[in-house]
């Protein structure tokens, strides 16, 4: 993207939301836009240019927003209102035509760096972006942004390259993944890169082997149209957990350029041992909600929802290796599922346990490995558990306990006016920038798909079709037996 002479990027002048009445405006969106004014971090005269099918004036439209934040427990502050509200513009079109674009460009008069979002279905991105360029608006400062999933498989997500890849130039298409967005994921990156403390220890030398959990309680719902061609695997796996999995493992890059960070989270997922028939069977497994309860409530199965049977998986967990010098012999454990036990999303490095203990009988049974827990959600937190002795004293020799030094994130930011911010903020700033370090790269994107294309071709070929597991548990049995086989456990 073009440079200022100080070797800026320019910030962009508007953003035009495509499926602004949708739910993805409506419950982040929006309210990130809004916050990020609060903040004081939208340029003066920055414009909000939102666009759907539906019909709706002006009026209409910012009273909706109004009502949406409205509804948010932090509150409308009347001042920022005030501002926030004079940016706002709605233009109801059908921006795959090129005529419908063009409805967008007497909105847009003075503006030459617009962001484009869609936040429509996949299967538009491509047509859109034809029609934006018919109508002259993708300029040579604009920039694009894009929601997962980009495609289904390898194949779907090239077609989708190529086409908005035909329009905008690669450094102007920021691919979202919005886990990049959370403070604790950025905050891996500071853990370890900003200490001299864990990089030496972080390796197969030390480290016994990781696990990264995204539970959710939330079933499928409504989203089932959507959700029944995907599942887990391609819902979740392919690029929330993937890209943690990446920020785990990845080298130290030179600097935090976005090609420098990019080329080490792609070095990552080339490394992915491939998965084969036999890994399918010992190394992965399928799961899908039956009836249940979840948080003392009754909820109903996947198929009941659904309104038939279905072969999609709502509950996946894999064994991950990655092959190169640095994890040779570390399995990553990796899972996730709807209508779990809890909305927790984990990553727990756990380390090797001391190669001897001196401490004798009594303290044989208190000798705990150090594990490193990064929490994402429901709290932020960073916790070290490291052994100390018990207090007191008696006469079987020492004793020893494991104690958490924890970095609470939630304490340490707390205080009048903090709030916990909405990841699409951070990553709609960064846009407005040209930042892309947080965003995936095409070449990113495509060996993500290549490595779960194998999975789903090993699951096909095994004939490995979802286990039933009842909503409110932790998934099929087979998720225990697979970190059990190699006598570790997950950490619940
Ligand atoms: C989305 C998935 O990308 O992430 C959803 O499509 C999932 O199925 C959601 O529920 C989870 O996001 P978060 O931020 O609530 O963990």
């Amino acid at each position: 993207m073009a440079q200022n002479p100080q070797g800026e990027t320019p910030l962009a002048d508007a953003i035009v939301l495509f499926g602004a009445t949708g739910d993805l405006s409506r419950r982040m969106l929006l309210p990130s836009l809004y916050f990020l004014d609060a903040d004081g971090l939208l340029p003066v005269g920055f414009k909000i240019l939102a666009t759907a099918r539906a019909q709706h004036s002006r009026a209409e439209f910012v009273d909706q927003v109004l009502k949406i934040l409205a509804a948010r427990p932090e509150g409308v502050d009347d001042g920022v209102w005030a501002r926030f509200s004079e940016r706002i513009d709605y233009v109801a079109c059908d921006a795959t035509t090129a005529a419908g674009a063009g409805e967008l460009k007497p909105h847009l008069q003075g503006r030459s760096r617009p962001m484009f979002f869609l936040a429509i279905s996949p299967s538009l991105y491509g047509r859109v972006c034809v029609a934006l360029a018919a109508a002259g608006l993708a300029v040579d400062e604009s920039r694009i942004v894009l929601e997962k999933p980009v495609g289904r498989d390898l194949e779907t997500s090239r077609e989708v390259n190529v086409a908005v890849g035909a329009v905008f130039s690669e450094d102007r298409i920021f691919r979202i993944d919005h886990y990049l967005g959370k403070e604790t994921v950025q905050n891996l990156i500071a853990l370890r890169f900003a200490n001299t403390l864990f990089e030496p220890l972080w390796n197969n030398l030390t480290i016994d082997h990781v696990q990264i959990t995204v539970a959710e309680t939330e079933g499928v719902g409504e989203r089932w149209p959507y959700y029944d061609e995907y599942g887990a695997l391609r819902d979740m796996l392919q690029n929330h957990m993937l890209q943690l999995l990446c920020f785990v493992a990845m080298e130290p890059p030179a600097d935090m350029e976005p090609d420098s960070v990019r080329n080490e989270k792609v070095k990552v997922l080339r490394s992915l041992r491939r998965f084969t028939r036999a890994e399918a069977q010992s190394a992965s497994v399928r799961g899908q909600y039956t009836k249940g309860v979840v948080g003392g409530r009754e909820a109903d199965g996947y198929e009941a929802e659904r309104g038939q049977p279905t072969g999609t998986e709502t509950f996946v967990a894999l064994r991950v290796d990655i092959d190169n010098w640095r994890w040779a012999g570390v399995p990553f454990f990796l899972r996730t599922g709807k209508r779990l036990p809890e909305r927790r999303t984990q990553i727990a490095i756990q380390f090797k346990a001391v190669p001897h203990s001196i401490f004798g009988n009594a303290a044989k049974d208190d000798l705990v490995a150090n594990r490193l827990v990064i929490d994402l959600q429901p709290d932020e937190d960073i916790a070290l558990t490291l052994m100390n002795k018990s207090p007191g004293i008696s006469r079987g020799g020492m004793r020893l306990q494991s104690m958490p030094l924890s970095l609470s994130l939630l304490r340490a930011y707390e205080g009048p006016g903090s709030r916990r911010r909405i990841a699409y903020e951070r990553l709609l700033l960064d846009v407005m920038h040209g930042n892309s370090t947080l965003f995936v790269r095409r070449d990113e994107v495509e060996e993500a798909w290549r490595w779960v294309d194998g999975v789903a071709d090993a699951w096909a070929e095994a004939g490995l079709a979802p286990k039933p597991y009842a909503a409110g548990s932790w998934g099929p049995s087979g998720a225990f037996a697979l970190i059990e086989r190699s006598e570790r456990a997950w950490l619940d």
